[in-house]
């Protein structure tokens, strides 16, 4: 057989094992593992010598904010989905699932998507898909599920807990869950209480309290557990329609979501690094630089980080995504963190705009924490994000015949290096990382889409272009098949609660 790609002598690893073995691309796809070194003389357009180091699937990346206009507070996120999708296959980040926004004064969520599929088209580094963020679930709006996930490929939705501009009550999300649960449509949920952290941000404010740090003030965990615990208690009403709990960061939420799960409900979880590496003291730079890890829910303390840890290894969290949406430090327009401006010298942490950079770091950073198994890395950032999404096998898998050649080769023990994360070497168009001066013990070497190396560390870094990446139309979520368990059910009936 003539390959296209042939990746010799490295140590491959799944969701499901360890072991070495060669892999040959052909025609965008794995088409063939065989036994190590034994395609080293294969005929082939190309090879890559591994030198012993670990070969994984393309990082999946679910959790994705670009591009995104202002929804909350001034200025918009601080990259395109050219920068920000360059970025990603520079951390190994080979697939995506960003938002297409819909906004509260827009009844349509088709206009939403057709903007931002406008927004992405021949902007992208790596493969895309869309969910949609539900910010006015209008009677249109649900009724357009059903051809958005046929013609389109949207799968899964967003519904939010807090933010003034996307806070759905209680009855709008009942509404949202059982025409999700009715059209098979997966939906992730931002649980945090917006009406009480707005009342305890108006204590702080009349207290002068306004520093960055007193973000987290503002948003303790009892929110986020409070908030957790009502999206798992209407999703049980609504005949147990699965969800998934996004950016996870409190163990009390935690400890919720693993109760549900112990009684067979269909709930899953995501956390992201910011709670596996940042705590609030973070957010208490000098000056306002503490700004710079203002995201929602706030990065907790050490205990809750170790708990977090925890829930990847006892399985509570399903994935582990980046939620990037950052905004630069520097706003030459709106002053830093978008917020002190020549009228408002103060920064205040109720302006700041919620969210930070990582889509480039997540993968190197868990990679070499040490702290999972790197079977259980693969599972958390790659394979079951893929699974969840409707992705699984094309994406997250090494499956001859099946899966996208999507792949990651990192550095062998040999060459390890000791790399410092700094904004300098990173992709994006952001103006800062909170992982500066954060030390990795690898990061990936060769980052490769669809048969193609798109990324060479060593041999001119971003080595596509920004066409390369294409819309991936998803399919149903396949995860410990949900919607089986669903049928099994039956229709949600209020006469038998
Ligand atoms: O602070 C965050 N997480 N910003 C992004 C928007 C969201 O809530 O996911
Ligand atoms: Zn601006
Ligand atoms: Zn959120
Ligand atoms: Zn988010």
């Amino acid at each position: 057989d003539n390959f296209d790609l042939v990746i010799t002598n490295g140590v491959c690893v799944t969701a499901g094992d360890i072991a070495s073995y060669d892999i040959a691309i052909k025609n965008e796809k794995v088409v063939l593992l065989a036994p190590s070194g034994s395609l080293a003389q294969a005929k082939t357009a190309r090879i890559i010598d591994a030198e012993g180091g670990y070969v994984t699937p393309g990082g999946v990346d679910c959790h994705v904010h670009l591009q995104e206009p202002a929804m909350f507070g001034k200025g918009t996120s601080s990259d395109t989905y050219e920068t920000g999708t360059r970025s990603a296959i520079a951390g190994g980040c080979t697939t995506i699932v960003s938002f297409a926004p819909q906004s509260r004064s827009e009844p349509s969520l088709l206009r939403s998507l057709a903007d931002t599929h406008t927004r992405a088209k021949g902007n992208s580094y790596c493969d895309y898909g869309f969910h949609l963020l539900v910010g006015n679930p209008s009677k249109q709006a649900l009724s357009e599920l059903d051809t958005l996930r046929d013609a389109e490929g949207v799968s899964s939705i967003k519904i939010y807990m807090t933010y003034d501009a996307l806070q759905l009550r209680d009855n709008q999300i009942l509404s949202v869950l059982l025409k999700a649960r009715e059209s098979h449509i997966f939906t992730m949920i931002h649980a945090e209480n917006g009406d009480v952290l707005n009342w305890l941000t108006e204590q702080l404010e009349s207290m002068d309290l306004v520093a960055p740090k007193y973000h987290a003030n503002s948003r303790p965990p009892v929110l986020e557990a409070e908030a957790t615990n009502r999206a798992i208690g209407l999703a049980t009403l609504v005949a147990n329609t699965p969800i998934l709990l996004v950016h996870v960061s409190d163990p009390g939420a935690a400890l919720r979501i693993r109760q549900a799960q112990t009684m067979g409900q269909p709930v899953f979880a995501e956390t992201c690094p910011q709670y596996l590496f940042l705590t609030r003291e973070d957010m208490d730079a000098p000056g306002f630089e503490g700004a710079k890890c203002v995201c929602s829910p706030p990065p907790r303390d050490k205990a809750s980080q170790d708990a977090i840890w925890t829930g990847l290894r006892n399985g509570t969290f399903t994935i582990l995504s980046s939620d990037r949406c950052p905004f630069n430090y520097d706003d030459a327009n709106h002053g830093k963190k978008t917020c002190i401006t020549a009228e408002d010298p103060i920064g205040r942490f109720k302006f700041i705009p919620n969210g930070i950079p990582g889509i480039e770091t997540r993968l190197a950073l868990v990679f070499s924490s040490g702290k999972i198994p790197l079977t259980k890395f693969v599972e958390v950032t790659s394979t079951n994000p893929a699974k969840l999404y409707g992705l699984y096998p094309r994406k997250g898998s090494l499956i001859p015949g099946v899966s996208d050649a999507d792949i990651i080769i990192w550095y062998p023990a040999s060459k390890r290096l000791d790399i410092t994360i700094t904004n300098e070497m990173l992709h994006h168009a952001t103006d800062y990382t909170p992982y500066e001066g954060r030390k990795v013990g690898n990061w990936p070497r060769y980052t490769i889409l669809r048969g193609r190396v798109v990324w060479d560390r060593d041999n001119g870094g971003v080595i596509s272009d920004k066409t390369f990446g294409q819309f991936v139309k998803r399919g149903s979520s396949s995860l410990n098949q949900i919607w089986e368990t669903v049928n099994k059910q039956g229709k949600f009936d209020v006469r038998n609660l």
